[in-house]
C-alpha cells in the first residue's frame, strides 16, 4: 500500500504546484456559483416564496465539491470547461435537494445547514418539500436542455445515482437503521448509496463530456470516485463527532443524539479515520492511468477527507 500511495503524491509535487491546483479549484467554485445564481435571474417566478426557498437551499454556502469534481474529471479527459457547466449545476441541484429533504423533521430534523437555518425553519415544512422537488426537476431540466450527443446517457447516470438505486435508496436505508446496530457491510452499502452514488455520478458526468463510457480511463475514474465517495461520508460522520457547530455550519453531535448509524458509532473514531485514509490511498492509486492529468483529482480527494467542515 505504501508504494501505491507515494506514486501520485510524487507526480503531484514534481509536475505541478499545489497552490496552482488550489487556485484552479477555487476558480471552479466561483464559476459554479455564477452558474447557479444565473438560474434565478431574468425570470418572473410563478411562486415567489417557493423560488426564495429554492435559492435558500441552493445558494449562499456549500463547498460545491460535486460540481468541482465534474470540472476536474471532465478536464482530466480533455473536455472544455464551458461544456461542463450544465452537468456541474445538475449534480449540485440534486445535492441541494437531498440536503433540504435530509434536514426535514421527518428525516434528520436539523435546524442548521451551512451556518443558516434549514429551509423548513426559514420557510415552512411544505415549502421545503416543494423546494426540494423543484430543485430536483431543475437538475434534469439542465441536462435535458444541454445539447450534446451524450445527453441521454447523462440523464440516465444522474437518475440512477439519485433515485431508487442510488441516493434515495441510501436515505431509506439510513432512516431504517436509526437506533439499530447495523454491521459494517450494511453501513458501507448505506453510505455508498446515500452519498457515494452522487459523487460517482459527478465524476462520470464530467468524463462523459469527453469520452465514451467504454474508454478505459472511465474505469480508473470510477474506482477513484467509489473510494472517495465512501471516504467522504465516513469523514462526514467523523466530523459530526470531532467538529464544532460554528465550523461545521451544522449542529455537531447530531448523529449520536439521534442514534444515527455512523462509522464512529460502529467502529470508533480511530478505525473510522484509518478507513478513510485507506480509501484515500485507493483513490490516489486509481489515478495512475491518468498520468499528469491526475493531480487536480488527487488534490480534491485529499481535501475531501482532510476538510474541517
Ligand atoms: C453534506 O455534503 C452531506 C453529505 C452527503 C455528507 P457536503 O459536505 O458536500 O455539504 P455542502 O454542500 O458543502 O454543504
Ligand atoms: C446526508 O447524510 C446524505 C444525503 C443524501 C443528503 P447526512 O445526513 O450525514 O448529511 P448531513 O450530516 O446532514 O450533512
Ligand atoms: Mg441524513
Ligand atoms: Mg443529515
Ligand atoms: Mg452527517
Amino acid at each position: 500500500m505504501e508504494t501505491l500511495v507515494k506514486r501520485p503524491i510524487k507526480i503531484l509535487r514534481v509536475v505541478t504546484d499545489v497552490a496552482l491546483l488550489q487556485d484552479r479549484l477555487a476558480a471552479d467554485r466561483i464559476r459554479i456559483e455564477q452558474v447557479l445564481e444565473g438560474l434565478f435571474g431574468g425570470r418572473t417566478p410563478v411562486a415567489p416564496r417557493l423560488e426564495s426557498a429554492m435559492q435558500h437551499g441552493l445558494l449562499g454556502g456549500g463547498k460545491r465539491l460535486r460540481p468541482i469534481l465534474v470540472y476536474a474529471a471532465g478536464r482530466a479527459l480533455g473536455a472544455e470547461t464551458d461544456a461542463l457547466d450544465s452537468p456541474a449545476a445538475a449534480v449540485e441541484l440534486i445535492h441541494a435537494y437531498s440536503l433540504v429533504h435530509d434536514d426535514l423533521p421527518s428525516m434528520d430534523d436539523d435546524d442548521l445547514r451551512r451556518g443558516r437555518p434549514t429551509v423548513h425553519k426559514a420557510f415552512d415544512e411544505a415549502t421545503a418539500i416543494l423546494a426540494g422537488d423543484a430543485l430536483q426537476t431543475l437538475a434534469f431540466d439542465m441536462l435535458a436542455r444541454h445539447e450534446h450527443p451524450r445527453t441521454g446517457a447523462m440523464i440516465r447516470v444522474l437518475a440512477e445515482a439519485s433515485g431508487r438505486d442510488g441516493m434515495a435508496a441510501g436515505q431509506a436505508l439510513d432512516l431504517g437503521a436509526v437506533g439499530g446496530q447495523p454491521n459494517v457491510e450494511s453501513l458501507v452499502d448505506m453510505h455508498r448509496h446515500k452519498t457515494g452514488a452522487l459523487i460517482r455520478a459527478a465524476v462520470r458526468l464530467g468524463a462523459l463530456m469527453a469520452v465514451p463510457e467504454t474508454d478505459a480511463r472511465m474505469a480508473a475514474l470510477d474506482r477513484y470516485a467509489a473510494a472517495i465517495g465512501l471516504a467522504f461520508q465516513i469523514h462526514d460522520d467523523v466530523l459530526d463527532v470531532t467538529g464544532d457547530t460554528a465550523t461545521l455550519g451544522k449542529t455537531s453531535g447530531a448523529d449520536a443524539a439521534r442514534e444515527k448509524p455512523t462509522y464512529p458509532a460502529l467502529l470508533g473514531l480511530e478505525a473510522s479515520r484509518d478507513k478513510a485514509s485507506g480509501l484515500l490511498n485507493e483513490a490516489l492509486d486509481a489515478l495512475a492511468p491518468l498520468g499528469e492529468n491526475g493531480p487536480p483529482l488527487a488534490e480534491l480527494a485529499r481535501y475531501m477527507i482532510e476538510r474541517d467542515h
